[in-house]
């Protein structure tokens, strides 16, 4: 089978070396992957985005199956150009993309099906969503509509902040036309739990939870990143908690996304708060979540590809999606300065005994060395009978990476042991 993954990160590397499990698996693209992953598949320069090109690619290389990873091109219609073209794919269409393409489409959905989330209010005129900050309580959360790079969202101390996030997406246009249209909502608490679920339409598998680390620095201090690390399982997410998930979140969803004549296929990632009133939904996402994927994946002992093809072909009921009963540590070795400014093109050295545990985010071929390019460079995850095992063999892992400017947070895992499950 030749198999074509679209994405170029982390999470893609890890699917990309699930998938290499399964002999089926003759030949896999990556586009545009990156030179860190070149041992594991074929990387070919093409952007996630150019569905076009991605598409004339896949004809020409004869793909039988297409793995769409991001969220950008799931949302562009990218599984709905590749099936035109008879070309089966894991990922939803862009109808179904919609529910993280759209966060006024998400919050009315959960709203119309009674499904857990912070309330909230929609706005598409700035005089209007102004008005409604000043009788709002503070902490507000302001978040602009459409895909944002992970940045479209303002947690608003006080009014004024508030005031200064509407203008800054209203007026400013920072993320263009994704702050349009803005949703104004409740600030909710709790420890957060992503659920990672293999949803085709019908039936529900989630996977195991996992737990991601976003801000920058040790204790949670510093800016929002891409992700620092991620532990699975999330101890928050306690059987009780996942029994209420499954019932009043899960297939509520899928049920409501039947409903609107939006099947959701693919991978659901639910972004939840166990608050005290139980668990509730902070955001969808359409797709596998970076760097969840990385610890999640490691930790799955079905068949990716058997699980895979099912999901999209509506036979996931009798597919068997069974997970490791370990714990999974992913620390991120970023680039210093990240997510602000850093540098990239330093040397890259994997040894030979750790590169089967690392995911590349970030690098690049300079004069046939393997040299740095991003900000996060890469995940490297380690499995464990307990949490303190996986955490203890990732920082091993991870101590025996070197490049210049090289930093990761030291405190990966440390809030899940706190919660003394
Ligand atoms: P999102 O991009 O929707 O994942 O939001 C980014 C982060 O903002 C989440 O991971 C939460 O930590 C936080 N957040 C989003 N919405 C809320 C909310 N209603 N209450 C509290 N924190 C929130
Ligand atoms: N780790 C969060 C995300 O993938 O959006």
């Amino acid at each position: 089978m030749k198999i074509l993954v679209v994405g170029g990160g982390g999470r893609e590397h890890a699917i990309v070396k699930g998938l290499k499990k399964n002999p089926q698996a003759e030949e896999i693209y990556v586009l545009p992957g990156n030179a860190g992953m070149e041992d594991d598949a074929v990387c070919v320069n093409i952007g996630a985005k150019d569905i076009p090109a991605i598409v004339e690619f896949a004809l020409e290389k004869k793909i039988d199956y297409a793995v769409v990873a991001p969220d950008d091109p799931l949302v562009l219609g990218a599984v709905d150009a590749l099936e035109a073209k008879g070309i089966s794919c894991f990922g939803p269409r862009a109808n179904a993309a919609i529910i993280e393409g759209s966060k006024v489409f998400a919050k009315d959905l959960m709203k119309k099906c009674g499904i857990p989330t912070a309330r909230y209010a929609t706005f598409s005129d700035m005089a209007s969503a102004l008005a409604y900050v000043e009788t709002a309580p503070v902490p507000t959360v302001v978040k602009a509509d459409g895909l944002a790079l992970g940045k479209g969202v303002i947690i608003a101390q006080t009014r004024e902040e508030a005031r200064e996030a509407v203008r800054t997406m209203m007026e400013d246009k920072v993320f263009g036309k994704s702050g349009e249209r803005i949703v104004i909502e409740e600030f909710l608490t709790g420890p957060e739990v992503s659920v990672l679920a293999f949803t085709d339409g019908k039936t529900v598998k989630p996977m195991i939870s996992s737990m991601d680390h976003k801000r920058a620095l040790d204790g949670d201090q510093g800016p929002n990143t891409g992700g620092m690390g991620t532990v699975a399982p999330n101890p928050y997410y306690t059987p009780a908690v996942a029994e209420r998930c499954m019932k009043e979140i899960f297939l509520p969803t899928v049920h409501a996304m039947n409903a609107e004549g939006r099947t959701f296929r693919g991978c659901l990632y639910f972004g939840l708060m166990i608050t005290p009133e139980g668990p509730k939904v902070i955001e969808y996402n359409c797709r596998f979540g970076d760097p969840e994927t990385q610890v999640v994946l490691p930790l799955l002992e079905s068949d990716l590809l058997t699980v895979m093809l099912s999901t999209t072909h509506g036979r996931l009921a009798e597919t068997e999606v069974k997970f490791s009963d370990k714990c999974a540590c992913c620390v991120i070795l970023a680039s210093k300065g990240y997510p602000k400014h850093y540098e990239k093109g330093f040397p890259l050295d994997i040894p030979e005994s750790t590169a089967p545990h690392v995911y590349v985010a970030g690098a690049a071929r300079k004069d046939g060395r393997l040299v740095t390019n991003g900000g996060r460079v890469l995940g490297v995850t380690a499995l464990g009978d307990t949490l303190p095992e996986a955490i203890e063999g990732a920082y091993a892992l991870a101590d025996t990476i070197h490049f210049e400017n090289a930093f990761c947070r030291r405190d990966i895992g440390a809030r899940a042991l706190k919660a003394g499950r």
